[in-house]
């Protein structure tokens, strides 16, 4: 089966500091992938070079087959790969509902100036549905009126995660989706994806730290450490990992 997203032999430097070398990965459509890895090791480098934030001085990325490495990253989230940052970015002054309707908007925008005419006219009807379908998904259908700058940190980012999903991705790329997250939340965050990724049939790659979050959801681990792949197999696999119990056993008890 063609993967969801293959990156293979990619490289990135800055300056003299290579931060990728040579990292291949492969996420089969509908699994969850998660890269894991000390700070620093190039977690973050590497999901923008797949979203097309950053690119690579050597490497190829295909999605569901088709060499986008070259395309800038709108265009990437056009042809389906939809993104959470780090840290979440919302208008903390705009609605939670219209926060996910203005992402609905900018897809369907040609332009920037196109978009900007869009926001000074009402959403209409349909769109605001469309809005409320997805708020739902991520169960914050209740809080859809309130000011988005008002909602908890953990609803902060369900509902970033509803302003990616709204541009209806076939593949979700989740930088520490649950960073600073309690953990109630995270445990809600976890069933949300996992339901995310079986209702949807959706290909997930994320970063996270909580090992016990990777092994709730991840099919698949790549284990990265100074930019190098040390370790790629199902969690167990990666847990038995003489090489990825050294890295972490230096790096947890720090
Ligand atoms: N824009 C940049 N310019 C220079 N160095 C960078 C830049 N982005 C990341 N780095 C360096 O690349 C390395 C990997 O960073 P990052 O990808 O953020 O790691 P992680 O997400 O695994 O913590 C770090 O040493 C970081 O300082
Ligand atoms: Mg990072």
């Amino acid at each position: 089966m063609t993967p969801s997203l293959q990156a293979s032999g990619i490289h990135k430097s800055y300056g003299a500091i290579s931060v990728l070398k040579d990292v291949s990965l492969s996420v089969a459509p509908g699994t969850t992938h998660a890269v894991i890895g000390p700070n620093g090791a190039g977690k973050t480098t590497l999901f923008r070079v797949l979203s097309g934030e950053v690119f690579a001085e050597r490497g190829s990325v295909r999605f569901e087959g088709r060499d986008v490495g070259a395309r800038p990253g709108f265009r990437r989230v056009r042809d389906g790969i939809g993104r959470t940052f780090q840290v979440a970015r919302v208008f903390g002054e705009f609605s939670v509902l219209d926060n996910v309707a203005l992402a609905l908007e900018a897809c369907a925008a040609a332009s920037p100036a196109s978009l900007w005419r869009r926001l000074r006219v009402r959403a209409s009807a349909a769109l605001l549905a469309e809005a409320m379908d997805v708020l739902a998904t991520v169960g914050l259908h209740k809080r859809a009126a309130d000011p988005a700058g008002i909602l908890a940190y953990g609803e902060r980012k369900r509902l970033e995660l509803a302003m990616t999903l709204a541009l209806r991705p076939r593949m979700l790329l989740l930088d520490e989706p649950m960073a600073g997250m309690s953990p109630g939340d995270r445990l809600a965050a976890v069933e949300l994806l996992n339901r995310i990724s079986r209702e949807l049939s959706m290909a997930i790659l994320l970063t996270e730290h909580d090992m016990s979050v990777v092994f709730a959801l991840a099919h698949h681990v790549t284990v990265l450490n100074y930019g190098e792949v040390i370790a790629s197999g199902t969690p167990d696999e990666v847990r038995a990992s003489a090489l990825v119990r050294e890295v972490y056993l230096g790096h947890e008890h720090a």
